[in-house]
C-alpha cells in the first residue's frame, strides 16, 4: 500500500477493494485517466488556525462589493441553511428543496449587488480563500502528464476560476462546470446563466455535458474528490468507465457523517487540510 494510506486522517471501509482499484490503474497508465473534482471544501482548505475558510459564494458575501445589509442577509442565509446542508439525520429529498431555496435566494441577492465584472479580481486578491497544501503539486502534475482536471462546483465559476488563475495553476488542461455569471454590456451582473448547479443535482449537471465527456471516452479511469455526498455523481456522465477511485473530504460533523462517507467513498480523510493523499495516489499511478 502506499505509505500516504497510513496518515491518520485516512479511513477506508474496504482497503483491499482500494488496493485493487489504485493497481488497475496504474496498469492501465495516466494516458487512460481523468480527475473530477469539487471545488469549495475539496481543493479549498475548510479552516486555517481555527477559523472557517470561504467558499466561492462566501467570497464575494465577505468582499467590498456587496452591502452591509445585504451582507447581513446572505449570512443569514447561510446559518440557516448550512446546518441544513451537514445534517445527516435528514434525507436528500428533504434537503434538496432547501438547497435549490439556498442558492436561489442567494443568487438573486447577489444579482441585486449589480456587482461590476472588473471588480471581482480584487475580491478575489483581497479574500481569505485558501487552495489546500499540496495544491500546486497536485494541479502541476496534472498539467505535466497532460491528464484532463475537471473542477465540478456549485459554488461561482467566474470566482473560482480567479482563485486558480491567481494561485497560477489555471492549466490548460483544467476545465470547470459551474454556475457563472452573466453580465451586461457595460459589465454589470443581472442573471446566472444557464442551469443552476447545487449540491445535489450535479448527476443532472454531468448528463448534460455529454461532448465534454465523449471527448474523453479513452480515459475510463477516474479519480474523483469531493467534500459532499452529492459529489458522488459528478462522474455520472463518464462514459465506458472502468475503475473509479473516490476519495472524500469529511471537514465538519465527522463523527455523525463518518458512517455515511465510509458507506460511499473508498477513502474518507477526516479534518485533512492538505493534498497529501490525492497527490502521493497521483505519483503511485501515473
Ligand atoms: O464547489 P462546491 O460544489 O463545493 O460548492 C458548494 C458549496 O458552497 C456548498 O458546500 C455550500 O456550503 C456553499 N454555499 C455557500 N453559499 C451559498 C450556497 C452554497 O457558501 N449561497
Ligand atoms: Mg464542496
Amino acid at each position: 500500500m502506499i505509505p500516504v494510506l497510513s496518515k491518520s486522517s485516512v479511513r477506508m471501509r474496504d482497503p483491499k477493494r482500494v488496493e485493487q482499484i489504485l493497481t488497475s490503474m496504474r496498469n492501465a497508465g495516466p494516458s487512460t485517466l481523468q480527475v473530477i473534482s469539487d471545488f469549495d471544501m475539496t481543493l479549498t482548505r475548510f479552516a486555517y488556525n481555527g477559523k472557517r475558510c470561504p467558499t466561492s459564494h462566501n467570497i464575494l458575501d465577505d468582499s467590498k462589493l456587496i452591502s452591509e445589509d445585504c451582507k447581513a442577509k446572505l449570512n443569514n442565509l447561510l446559518d440557516t441553511y448550512y446546518p441544513i446542508e451537514i445534517d445527516s439525520t435528514r434525507s436528500v429529498e428533504e434537503k434538496l428543496p432547501l438547497m435549490v431555496e439556498w442558492w436561489t435566494k442567494a443568487h438573486e441577492l447577489l444579482v441585486q449587488q449589480k456587482i461590476i465584472k472588473d471588480h471581482l479580481a480584487l475580491a478575489v486578491r483581497e479574500s481569505e480563500a485558501m487552495l489546500r497544501d499540496g495544491y500546486q503539486q497536485f494541479f502541476d502534475h496534472l498539467h505535466q502528464l497532460s491528464v484532463p482536471l475537471l473542477i465540478f462546483s456549485a459554488g461561482i465559476g467566474d470566482v473560482l476560476e480567479e482563485v486558480i488563475r491567481q494561485a497560477g495553476v489555471f492549466h490548460p488542461n483544467v476545465k470547470v462546470f459551474s454556475n457563472y455569471m452573466d453580465f451586461d454590456e457595460s459589465g454589470v451582473l443581472q442573471a446566472f446563466k444557464g442551469e443552476l448547479i447545487h449540491i445535489y443535482n450535479k448527476r443532472e449537471g454531468a448528463l448534460l455535458n455529454t461532448e465534454h465527456f465523449k471527448e474523453l471516452q479513452s480515459r475510463c479511469n477516474v479519480l474523483l474528490l469531493g467534500d459532499s455526498l452529492g459529489d458522488l455523481n459528478m462522474a455520472d456522465g463518464v462514459m465506458d468507465l472502468q475503475n473509479i477511485l473516490k476519495i472524500g473530504y469529511l471537514n465538519d460533523k465527522v463523527d455523525e457523517r463518518r458512517q455515511s462517507y465510509l458507506n460511499s467513498y473508498d477513502i474518507v480523510l477526516e479534518k485533512d487540510e492538505t493534498m497529501d493523499v490525492p497527490n502521493d495516489i497521483l505519483l503511485y499511478i501515473t
